[in-house]
């Protein structure tokens, strides 16, 4: 049986934010969630969140995790008495607690997985996740005996000159013997430098009591203040970016890009430096991406080119070629062989294949049929300041520069737009529209002589 408990309460102090620090984004996921994750394939019997600071925020940001148990710790009186909290809901319970840290998000499922092994086979009071770590600055330190066998933590702020020499930390994971653990969570005392309740002190009560050391050190990185956030997320990005490489996507400038753990990429993608993907990404097989490009939520087919661009929760098909300098939002759907220029914006719009839009257009709630060619400067004029209307332009039409479509409106196949028109009636198919002033030309006209004394 097992039990894992997640300490969440604490206020972050050292973040100097108005969010808890659990609820920190790290590559698009909050710490917590990432946190919940890594322990995901341990399927234990119970997972209970101790919330404090912003209990109902980060109760909130949860909703969607099913079977998930909330126990408030108020006031935050230390690491000691949140795990004291679970006194009453785990009471009778007779398995392990894999005790997580909220702010300690990069562990690997196999290093839980290992801890717990480690843990059950030993018949340990406490088997405690170490790192051994150059700079061991703000960490606790774990002492052992000659047999390797945890004798005591001490926090960095309680340690004397030789014990912060001492570079063996503490992850603040730990796997306990629950009934053990029960039984002497109510005999700590805050003697200590935070006059908190510590649970590092539990450890000695639990004897035997083992550790076990990550081989990985960046595993065990604990996010305290915005410098810890920031190296935990370049350790994450080069994961990501490794894992990608690996699977056959090229990057010309790794460190310069950032992904999510939503992206996924075909085979021979290039990414070129300055790329960012965020949240749920597909990108096809031989994509050319970059440089300078923005990807969220989008659907990208095979061999597609973008070049510094923004695309957000936009849909791609094979060979479109967008930019420089498009603005693909949300519900731009392009089948396959469109091209998007500069300065080209697509929302909740629908190109058929072969559209071309390459300057200076505004495509707002259109349909766009086959290889219509939008001509600079053609704007769908979508709203009539209360509400959105569609425009729908038949294949193969042509727009001339400067085209203003005051929708609802519907040209047919084969139109042709004057430029400079401004339409706001339908026009049926094969037909050439104009909707501008006929050119004036006074011949011999100059300005009248000026009387301005
Ligand atoms: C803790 C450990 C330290 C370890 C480090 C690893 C203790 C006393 N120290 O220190 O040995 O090296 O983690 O990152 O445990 N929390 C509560 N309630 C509280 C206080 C904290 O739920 O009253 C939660 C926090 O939200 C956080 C976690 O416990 O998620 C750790 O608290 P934090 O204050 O960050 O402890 P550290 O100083 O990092
Ligand atoms: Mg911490």
């Amino acid at each position: 049986m097992l039990a894992i408990a997640i300490l969440a309460a604490g206020k972050g102090t050292r973040m100097k934010s108005r969010l808890p620090k659990v609820l920190m984004p790290l590559a698009g996921a909050t710490l917590v969630e990432r946190v919940l994750r890594g322990a995901e394939a341990l399927r234990p019997e119970r997972r209970i969140l101790i919330v404090g600071h912003q209990a109902e925020r980060v109760k909130a940001a949860l909703a969607h995790q099913d079977d998930l148990e909330y126990v408030l710790q108020e006031p935050q009186n230390g690491t000691g008495h949140a795990v004291q909290q679970l006194l009453a809901p785990l009471e009778g319970f007779q398995g392990d607690l894999l005790v997580l840290n909220g702010d300690v998000p990069l562990l690997r499922p196999s290093t839980l997985a290992a801890l717990l092994e480690r843990h059950r086979s030993s018949g340990a009071g406490v088997t405690v996740l170490t790192a051994r770590l150059e700079d061991p600055t703000g960490y606790g330190r774990v002492f052992t005996d000659a047999e390797g066998r945890v004798t005591g933590i001490v926090e960095h702020r309680d340690c004397d000159a030789s014990q912060r020499a001492h570079t063996l930390t503490n992850a603040g994971i730990y796997c306990f013997d629950w009934p053990r653990l029960a039984a002497v969570l109510p005999g700590l005392t805050p003697d200590n430098d935070q006059g908190e309740l510590y649970l590092t002190d539990t450890v000695a009560m639990l004897q035997p009591a083992l550790q076990l050391e990550v081989a990985d050190w960046q595993e065990t990185n604990g996010i305290n203040d915005r410098l810890q956030l920031a190296q935990c997320e370049a350790v994450l990005q080069d994961r990501l970016r490794r894992h990608w490489m690996a699977e056959g996507v090229s990057f010309t400038d790794p460190a310069s890009c950032t992904l999510s753990d939503g992206t996924r990429f075909g085979r021979d993608v290039l990414v070129e430096p300055q790329c960012h993907f965020r949240g749920e990404n597909v990108i096809g097989d031989g994509c050319h991406i970059g440089p300078g490009t923005l990807i969220e939520d989008s659907l990208l087919g095979e061999d597609v080119k973008v070049i510094a661009s923004v695309l957000r929760q936009a849909t791609v098909a094979n060979d479109c070629v967008v930019g420089p300098f498009a603005h693909l939002r949300k519900g731009a759907v392009l089948e396959a062989d469109c091209r998007i220029g500069n300065f080209v914006e697509v929302k909740n719009s629908h190109l058929a294949s072969g559209v071309k839009a390459n300057h200076l257009s505004y495509l707002g709630d259109a349909d766009v049929g086959t290889a219509v060619n939008i001509g600079a400067g053609t704007i769908t004029a979508n709203y009539d300041g209360v509400r959105k209307h569609r425009t729908v332009i038949g294949a193969g039409s042509k727009t001339g520069a400067n085209s203003v479509l005051v929708a609802p409106i519907r040209l047919g196949e084969g139109v042709t737009v004057a430029a400079g028109s401004t339409l706001t009636a339908d026009v049926p198919a094969g037909a050439l529209a104009l909707g501008r002033a006929r050119q004036v030309v006074k011949p011999g006209w100059s300005l009248p002589a000026t009387t301005n004394a």
